[in-house]
This record gives structure tokens, C-alpha cells and sequence, in this order.
């Protein structure tokens, strides 16, 4: 690994929203540069929304390389970017922009990022049928990307019903082959919908924050052992539905790999180099115990 000092040809790569410091992108992206020995830099910028189109204005006049936008702008700033990728279309989000000469490009890499970790897992969307728990923005990235490379039926779960019926609207218009179908949550459906599918997927906040310690998935009998159970949440590391899940066989995965593989992509769009994972993963597998 090189040390990275800041130059004067340093180039410099951001994060915007609000907030920002829980944010782990600055440090998988410098530790990233710094094992190529790559001469930029990676800051993250807490942004007022009304500030937004001036932070976006400011970095084209910087010539910044590209930047990250999370929560909560990253549909609000579609309105500040000059072209947009299919995949950023189709969840009406962006997370990544890269400045091509003067030209902003946004770009999606969540559901990308999602999947290649479910690859890894040897599981792949063409062919398959999921549960996705949830209907926001995380939902949307992952079940359009799903819809985008095949799956043949996705079943969403989802407390309230606008969010889950839209997202149901527009798979069904981009994506005609695709079954999908909606629903309250209700264990006895989710039950009967998850025994012939691949993956169960939660992308609700249920598990973090103040619902630590709870489960979406209340009755363990949804659980099979040709199931895998995924949660996006990656802290905690092993949220209570992926230990109930563990517990009944079931092959489990966190939302680690997501975040590295959103954050891989990205990497390769702005600099052309294929991010350090097993580095990245073993990083923030010390950083979380
Ligand atoms: P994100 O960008 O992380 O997806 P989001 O867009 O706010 O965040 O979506 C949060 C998801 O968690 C939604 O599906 C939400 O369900 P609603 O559409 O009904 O709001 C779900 N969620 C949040 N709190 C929940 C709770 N207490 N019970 C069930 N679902 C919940």
C-alpha cells in the first residue's frame, strides 16, 4: 500500500447529504486510493437542501472528479444533473455522478452494488423469485435491479400501500416478463410466498436504530433451508431476523456487502480501478465488533 498525501494534482471525489457522519464511503474510498496509490481524495459534505444545487454547481466548478449523494437527496438532485444512467431511470435516484469533462452523470450503483454481493453468494436475479420486505428508496434500487437482470417474480411486502403499489406500477411498465405482486404484511402470506422462492429480503428499518432487537418476520416457520434471508442493515452486523433465520438453517447475509459493492462500482466509474473488497470487508468487519 502507498500513502496517499494531498497534492497540488490531488483530485478530489464527495459525499453529500444530510446527514453525513454516520457515512462509512470516506473511509472504504481513501483506503481504496491509498492501496492503488491513487492521487485523490474522498470528503464528505453535510448539505442545507436549499444549498443543494450550489454544492452540485460548486463541484463542477471545482472539477471534482464525481461525488456520492445519499439520503436525502438523491432524488432531488436529479434535477441538477446533465444526463442519467438506465439503472438511475429506473429508480428515480442517483447515488453516484461522475464528471465527464464538464458533463454530470448520474449514476445508481445500489442495486447493482446489492447484487453482486448476493452473487457472491451464488445466487443471481434471472430465473428466480424473491420477498422483499419494504417499499422506500433501498426497496426500489434493489427490485428494479432484480427486474433488470431477469428475476421472473418479486413479491413485496410492505406496511403501507401508495410506495408498494407505484413500485409495483413501474416494474410492471418497464418490465412486462416480470411478476409482481403486493401485499400487506401479513406472516401467513409471507410464509406461503417464501417457500418457493430464493430470497427473503428485508429493506425495512425494522432491525436498526430504535427497532434493534426487532424481527419483520415474526413466526420462524417462514424460514426453510433452501431459503437465504438477507437484511440490508449492516449494523448491527446480525440483526434479529438474520439470528432467527440462522438459527432455522437458512443462509444468511448482511447489508455489508451491499455498501462495498455500491461503493466498488462507484470507485470503478471515477477512477477506472477495481476497488480492494476483501481489504474494504475485512476493514469494516474490524471497524463494527
Ligand atoms: P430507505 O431509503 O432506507 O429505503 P425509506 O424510503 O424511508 O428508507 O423506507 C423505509 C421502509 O421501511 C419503508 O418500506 C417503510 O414502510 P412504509 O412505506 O409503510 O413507511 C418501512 N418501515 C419503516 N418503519 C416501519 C415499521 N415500523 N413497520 C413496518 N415497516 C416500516
Amino acid at each position: 500500500m502507498t500513502s496517499n498525501r494531498i497534492t497540488g494534482k490531488t483530485k478530489l471525489i464527495a459525499l453529500l447529504g444530510n446527514p453525513v457522519c454516520q457515512s462509512v464511503s470516506p473511509e472504504i474510498h481513501n483506503l481504496a486510493f491509498e492501496f492503488h496509490g491513487l492521487n485523490y481524495t474522498y470528503m464528505a459534505f453535510r448539505v442545507e437542501k436549499d444549498q443543494l444545487e450550489k454544492a452540485v454547481e460548486g463541484l463542477k466548478s471545482l472539477d471534482a472528479t464525481g461525488f456520492n449523494v445519499t439520503m436525502p437527496y438523491k432524488e432531488l438532485v436529479l434535477s441538477y444533473l446533465d444526463e442519467i444512467t438506465e439503472e438511475a431511470r429506473l429508480c428515480n435516484a442517483v447515488n453516484t455522478v461522475f464528471n465527464k469533462n464538464g458533463k454530470l452523470i448520474g449514476h445508481n450503483t445500489d442495486g447493482k452494488g446489492f447484487l453482486l454481493s448476493l452473487e457472491k453468494q451464488h445466487i443471481i436475479a434471472e430465473g428466480n423469485k424473491f420477498v422483499v420486505l419494504g417499499a422506500g428508496g433501498a426497496s426500489r434500487s434493489i427490485v428494479m435491479q432484480l427486474a433488470l437482470e431477469g428475476a421472473t417474480e418479486i413479491v413485496i411486502f410492505n406496511r403501507s400501500k401508495p410506495a408498494a403499489l407505484n413500485l409495483m406500477r413501474c416494474v410492471k411498465e418497464n418490465f412486462p416478463k416480470c411478476h409482481i405482486t403486493y401485499f400487506e404484511i401479513e406472516m401467513d402470506l409471507i410464509k406461503l410466498q417464501c417457500q418457493d422462492a430464493t430470497a427473503l429480503i428485508n429493506t425495512t428499518s425494522i432491525g436498526m436504530g430504535e427497532y434493534i432487537g426487532q424481527s419483520i418476520i415474526t413466526d420462524i416457520d417462514v424460514f426453510h433451508s433452501d431459503l437465504t434471508v438477507v437484511d440490508i442493515i449492516y449494523a448491527p452486523a446480525k440483526t434479529k431476523l438474520l439470528q432467527l433465520a440462522e438459527a432455522s438453517g437458512c443462509n444468511i447475509l448482511n447489508g455489508l456487502g451491499m455498501i462495498i459493492g455500491q461503493g466498488a462500482l462507484a470507485f470503478k466509474i471515477w477512477t477506472g480501478h477495481e476497488m480492494p473488497m476483501q481489504l474494504i470487508n475485512d476493514y469494516l468487519v474490524k471497524k463494527s465488533n
